[in-house]
């Protein structure tokens, strides 16, 4: 009796999970453009570079951006640090997919005991975040920033001033705006728009006084409200000042501003940001409902909106964040930073038409070797073309001249460089522009000039 062969089970095609996508030539391109030249803004405004890991303590998240807040409670990916088996002290604790890179620069700051480098430390991070929030055009559950935090510990020398130092902080905060704001321009980044705010600080005339008295207005028009805003005139009220829902717009924009109870120091600091920015040339519209969606912020608090992304419209968010630092157990430490969304950016791109501008490098040559006794030149000569900078698709196989110039032209190359018997006694090559059909003789060193010259 003969075996039943084993039923064969059809193989399962993977897929990226939700939430999260490739990446690919040539929108890639596109990508790095932007990374380029956020590389080069940060340089002139003397930023340095940070790698950080992509997973922390839990706790750090949990401390820096807040337990309470949506990122933590709902849309961290949390999970063991170490197996079961590792008997190590910190195998109760758990770790998360950084979900933002504050937290993580501030933890690196405190770790290298950057408060004795010159301050303030200025640096930005780029890559991958995590956060698993409800997928939707412009919100991934992978999604990448650029950030840049300024931080700069507070010396028992420092000046007692305390008007000097409110600009001076100011000053910063402009300049870190205007960084970003540069970045966009340069991307020619469509319709860019910055709004700013102040949230005050966390003393009791400033920012409590305001928030209990924000409690008190919204408990009067609980019933009004839907449910998230009920639940966060307990937990945190500034944010139903963020709410989208439209029935409830009418009703926030009766509720008291922040403006009308900042503290004088508050008061000051502001005005210094929005004179700052003027001087700068840098354009705002004041949003006195800006309040973002991390804890850590004081004062400035500001976001950009860029055309072409729909409902998730904001490409970059950031804000002053002293005393944070001191919070994940530094020193006093005042901080001010961003990060740019940088899936938005390319999409608002993209919509407006940008990823045609992005240089590709130079012209595609296509090495049509068609013998034998043509290959090892045909070698030679794109290492010595790729050596200058000049992009080369060298076939793995002999091809007829007609072949090989439908599959140049398949590929998008420019030139066809074409390597027969003939080329090969003669020690010149033919250049075939496929655009026109001409075609030019070279030794190798002429093609070398021409083509580094294109
Ligand atoms: P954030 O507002 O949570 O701030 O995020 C900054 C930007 O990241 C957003 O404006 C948006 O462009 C992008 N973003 C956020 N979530 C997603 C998502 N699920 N999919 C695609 N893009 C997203 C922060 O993260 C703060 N750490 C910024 C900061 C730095 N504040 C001070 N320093």
């Amino acid at each position: 009796m003969t075996e039943a062969a084993p039923k064969k089970e059809p193989r399962r095609k993977f897929q990226a999970i939700r939430g999260t996508r490739d990446l690919l030539p040539p929108d890639t391109a596109l990508w790095n453009h932007v990374e380029e030249t956020a590389h080069s803004v940060f340089s002139t405004f003397g930023f340095g570079e940070i790698r950080p890991p992509v997973f922390e303590p839990t706790e750090l998240f949990a401390r820096a951006v807040g337990g309470e807040t949506d990122i933590v409670s709902k849309e961290m990916y949390t999970f063991a640090a170490s197996p079961e088996s590792e008997s190590d002290e910190s195998s109760n604790e758990t770790i998360s997919l950084r979900p933002e890179a504050t937290a993580s620069i501030c933890r690196a700051y405190i770790e290298h005991n950057m408060q004795q480098l010159p301050q303030p430390v200025k640096l930005y991070c780029m890559g991958p975040m995590f956060r698993r929030e409800r997928p939707q055009k412009g919100r991934y559950r992978q999604f990448y920033q650029i950030d840049a935090e300024v931080l700069e510990t507070v010396r028992p020398d420092a000046s007692k001033d305390a008007a000097k130092e409110l600009t001076k902080d100011a000053i910063v905060d402009a300049e870190v705006i205007e960084m970003v704001m540069t970045i966009f321009d340069r991307l020619k980044l469509p319709g860019a728009q910055l709004e700013i705010n102040s949230i005050g600080h966390a003393a009791e005339n400033c920012r409590r006084g305001y928030v209990e008295k924000l409690r008190t207005e919204l408990l009067k028009i609980k019933d009004k409200l839907g449910t998230d805003s009920q639940r966060r005139i307990e937990t945190n009220p500034l944010r139903v000042l963020d709410s989208k829902l439209e029935h409830e717009q009418p009703i926030i924009a009766t509720l008291p501003k922040i403006a009308d109870h900042l503290c004088d120091d508050c008061k000051t600091h502001y005005a210094a940001v929005k004179r700052e920015l003027e001087l700068r040339g840098v354009f705002y519209k004041e949003n006195w409902r800006l309040v973002r969606g991390l804890d850590y912020y004081m004062r400035t608090t500001f976001e950009i909106t860029a055309q072409g992304l729909g409902s998730q419209n904001a490409v970059c968010g950031g804000g002053r964040y002293d005393g944070l630092v001191e919070l994940l157990g530094g020193p006093p430490t005042k901080g001010i930073g961003f990060a740019i969304g940088e899936d938005r950016l390319i999409l608002s791109l993209q919509e407006a038409g940008r990823s045609s501008l992005v240089r590709r490098g130079g012209p595609l040559v296509y090495v049509a070797w068609m013998c034998a006794n043509a290959y090892a030149a045909a070698v030679h000569a794109t290492k010595d073309l790729r050596a200058v900078g000049v992009r080369v698709e060298l076939p793995p196989v002999e091809q007829k001249l007609g072949k090989a110039l439908e599959r140049a032209d398949k590929l998008g190359a420019h030139y066809a460089l074409i390597l027969g018997d003939n080329e090969v006694a003669e020690g010149k090559w033919t250049l075939k522009t496929l655009a026109d059909g001409t075609q030019q003789k070279f030794t190798e060193t002429q093609l070398l000039d021409f083509l580094k010259k294109l």
